[in-house]
């Protein structure tokens, strides 16, 4: 086999309803349905070269080697796609440099656009043809909310795959995230989905996701703010009391996390159309109307321990931008 080159980029997620546990772990099949948008302005951009001469993969993010557990992590997925390949490609190791455009440590979670963009770049390079059903499918396997960050705009997931259910300007949200912490999050989501199942709560939670499901689609069919802001802010309130009453517990708020939630409630009382969304960390996502972003983000800027703010409008699918074979020339 030659070697062969393929690059691919993907916007990484703001989940407003969210996957938290397993009903299948090895297959990262979840416990409940969500909805995300994806991030336009943060993204990763991966290059996968499937190169003969490797004798292992390789793998570097941001410019540095990576830890080898995420190597072990990269291998196993590049594995799923070597199954796939035709006879012969499916031994080559490869090397894959990984790239995200926004600042590491920020505690933004980079595994669903990594994973997704990942997933094109190789499957592409192999020569393999997917749908972008496929694709979420494949991604999914790499990182559960990879998924998401296949299909263009606002998306949800329920099965294999995800969908796209309304385009990137079906509505103009934008998601002003507080940065209150640069460190290492001390729990991963990976081991935080086993342990959604250790809370009471949990049962809770996936029985009603249905509901927050269904008003979360209507609220964003219909661009209602206010039936946005009281559901996603419930659906996150939900997953971190599950989280905080789990076995071992997870308690990833910090004091700044929670002034801020305070400061988006009264803003919102003031008729400013702000809500909040929370991942497994303590950074705030707050999605506002796109007219207020400006005085949103100023105003959490200004909050005791608020590290940075960084934001994003409503971005695209993943793609595919270059690919290329060893003796062929690249199209132009
Ligand atoms: C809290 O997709 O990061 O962000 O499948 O183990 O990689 P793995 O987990 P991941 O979990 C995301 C959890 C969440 C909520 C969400 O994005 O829906």
């Amino acid at each position: 086999m030659p070697t062969r080159t393929a690059t691919a980029r993907a916007c990484s997620n703001i989940a407003l309803i969210k996957y938290w546990g397993n009903r299948d772990e090895a297959l990262r099949l979840p416990a409940n349905p969500s909805i995300s948008f994806n991030l336009r302005d943060l993204h990763t951009t991966t290059v996968v070269v499937f190169d003969p001469a490797l004798a292992a993969d390789e793998l570097i993010i941001d410019g540095l080697v990576a830890a080898s557990s995420a190597r072990t992590r990269v291998g196993a997925f590049l594995d799923l796609i070597r199954a796939t390949a035709p006879t012969g490609d499916g031994s080559v190791f490869a090397r894959v440099t990984s790239d995200n455009n926004f600042p590491m440590g920020a505690g933004i979670a980079s595994s669903a656009s990594a994973f997704a963009a990942l997933g094109v770049a190789a499957t592409a390079a192999l020569g393999l043809t997917n749908t972008e059903a496929q694709l979420s499918a494949l991604a999914r396997r790499g990182s559960g909310s990879a998924s998401r960050s296949l299909p263009a705009g606002f998306v949800a997931w329920k099965d294999e795959c995800a969908w796209s259910i309304a385009a990137p300007d079906h509505w103009d949200l934008v998601d002003v995230i507080g940065v209150v912490s640069t460190g290492e999050k001390k729990t991963g989501s990976t081991e935080g989905h086993a342990l959604a199942g250790t809370s009471p709560l949990q049962v809770a939670r996936v029985a009603d996701a249905p509901r927050r499901f269904e008003r979360c689609m209507s609220a964003i069919r219909t661009r209602d703010f206010d039936q946005l802001a009281a559901v996603i802010e419930q659906d996150a309130l939900m997953m971190h009391g599950v989280m905080m009453t789990s076995d071992p517990p997870l308690m990833y708020w910090l004091p700044a996390s929670l002034a801020i939630m305070h400061e988006v409630q009264s803003m919102r009382a003031r008729g400013v159309p702000v809500a909040f969304t929370i991942d497994a960390g303590p950074n705030i996502h707050c999605i506002c109307d796109a007219p207020v972003a400006d005085i949103v983000a100023t105003t959490i800027a200004e909050l005791a321990g608020v590290a940075r703010v960084l934001r994003s409008p409503v971005g695209g699918g993943a793609m595919l931008l270059t690919t290329w074979s060893a003796g062929i020339l690249p199209a132009l």
